[in-house]
């Protein structure tokens, strides 16, 4: 049903609710009609650019570096740890913030860096805020109650002190910015400003808005969808690798099978990983990273099965409900990787299965997302071996509830595992569904 609907141009708007509202119409996420078919067409462009996308094979690599120089960094600090007890928080705060602020602004952040921390309190803050707030999209009358609006007040210096981080960037770049040379998102949008003031369209250019409001807005909006929701899906992974490490140590027998003890996996790696592969499906499956997935409208009166629904109608997919109805999944409260994979060895994914969303308004960013949680969870299995510190409880599998689903504080102890000289000593014999078949072809 959902599928249904959200392919239909009637269900792509935006509730004019609180988030709506505060953010004034910029951006991407919290847009609708023409500005945000512009927009989303505009960044997806960009992002094709950049390689995301398995049509561009060339800047795919561009892609996978950027990422697989982040998750070196990320593997040499964990080995650093020498196994102790550690909480891979801000390990994974960092890399991910590193990828996509490469991506969006060139810009990478130290793990030690004093601004980052800021940022990042600001955001939690912020959706912490936010949450707090639901009740009044659906109860509007509240938001004149003394505590709301001191909610709101806080919300909007929040929101205020975030933008501030981003702008002092977009100023930077803006010294820097050559025509003849694109480095990333922000640049594209610089090139299409400087483009529509020699042309003389500057004034219809983002629909007559602010210019610089639009450009901060995007690099917000890519911002938190990106970062929070693969850094979390990460989290999980790994939460359920100390919960079945059987699945955690078959990953390791595939790894060590397909691509050796001399390096580490790359994204060409993947079509030959189905265990692999299928455990990050049932782990984005299982952990419902973004359990009501992003909230939509009506833009007019729909009769939709016989049903008319009015115009400006909030719509919300409910993906966690999707993700556990016993209707589509078979045992929908077991963690079995196995279900992605047919009769034949092959990763497959049924129709229902869309944690990225479906539709006109799916996830612009999910060529991103799943290659970077493959090279960060495959890279982490491939070097280290994850196990729980001792006298440790095995963390809850229950998410606490916000925009995101995330888990408790936990901590781990990374072993690592020895690379080789000779690669083909020491692997353990592989699954006989893996030596029997071992040219898989992934389902991206
Ligand atoms: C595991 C990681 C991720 C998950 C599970 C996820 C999931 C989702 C979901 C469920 C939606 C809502 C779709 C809808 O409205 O129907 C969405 C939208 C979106 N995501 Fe992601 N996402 C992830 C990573 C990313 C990344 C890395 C980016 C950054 C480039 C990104 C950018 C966006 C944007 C811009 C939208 C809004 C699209 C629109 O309204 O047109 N996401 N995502």
């Amino acid at each position: 049903m959902i599928k249904e609907a959200f392919t239909k141009e009637e269900f792509s708007g935006k509730p004019s609710n609180e988030f709506y509202k505060l953010l004034g119409g910029y951006g991407i996420i919290n847009t609708q009609g023409t500005i945000w078919r512009d927009q989303r067409r505009f960044v997806h462009g960009c992002l094709r650019w950049f390689g995301m996308t398995i049509f561009n094979k060339k800047n795919n690599n561009q892609l996978e570096t950027r990422i697989m120089g982040e998750v070196r960094c990320l593997l040499d600090n964990l080995k650093s740890q020498k196994g102790r007890p550690l909480d891979l928080n801000h390990c994974f705060v960092i890399s991910i913030t590193n990828v996509i602020c490469s991506l969006l602004m060139s810009v990478r952040f130290s793990f030690t860096d004093p601004l980052l921390h800021q940022l990042m309190v600001k955001i939690d803050e912020g959706f912490r805020l936010f949450g707090g707030i639901v009740f009044l999209n659906y109860f509007p009358f509240l938001r004149r109650f003394p505590y709301f609006v001191k909610e709101l007040n806080k919300i909007k210096e929040n929101k205020e002190q975030t933008h501030q981080f981003f702008q002092n960037i977009i100023d930077d770049h803006k010294k820097t910015f050559k025509s003849t040379n694109t480095r990333d998102v922000l640049d594209f949008y610089l090139l299409e400003i400087q483009r529509a003031e020699l042309t003389g369209n500057s004034q219809n250019l983002f629909e007559g808005k602010d210019h610089n409001s639009q450009i901060r807005q995007i690099i917000v909006d890519l911002f938190t969808a990106g970062m929070e929701t693969t850094k979390t899906t990460l989290h999980w992974a790994i939460i359920y690798m100390l919960h079945y490490p059987e699945v955690a140590q078959s990953i390791q027998i595939e790894l060590d099978a397909v691509v050796g003890r001399k390096r580490l996996p790359t994204f060409e790696d993947l079509p030959y990983l189905p265990i692999t592969e299928s455990t990050i499906f049932e782990v984005l499956r299982k952990s419902s990273v973004v359990p009501l997935g992003n909230s939509h409208a009506t833009t007019k009166d729909v009769f939709f099965r016989g049903l008319r629904i009015p115009k400006n109608t909030e719509i919300v997919p409910l993906l966690y409900a999707i993700n556990n109805d016993p209707n589509l999944w078979e045992s929908p409260e077991k963690f079995l990787p196995s279900r992605f994979i047919n009769s034949e060895g092959r990763v497959t994914k049924p129709d229902h299965f869309i944690p990225f969303g479906i539709g006109r308004r799916n996830c612009l960013g999910e060529f991103l997302a799943r290659m970077e949680i493959f090279l960060f969870f495959s890279c982490i299995l491939h070097t280290f071996d994850i196990k729980l510190p001792e006298g440790h409880i095995l963390p809850s599998l229950e998410g606490n509830f916000g925009i995101t689903l995330n888990p408790g504080a936990y901590k781990v102890q990374l072993i690592e595992r020895p690379f080789l000289e000779d690669s083909n000593s020491n692997i353990q014999t592989l699954p006989d569904c893996l030596n029997t078949k071992r040219m898989y072809i992934g389902s991206h």
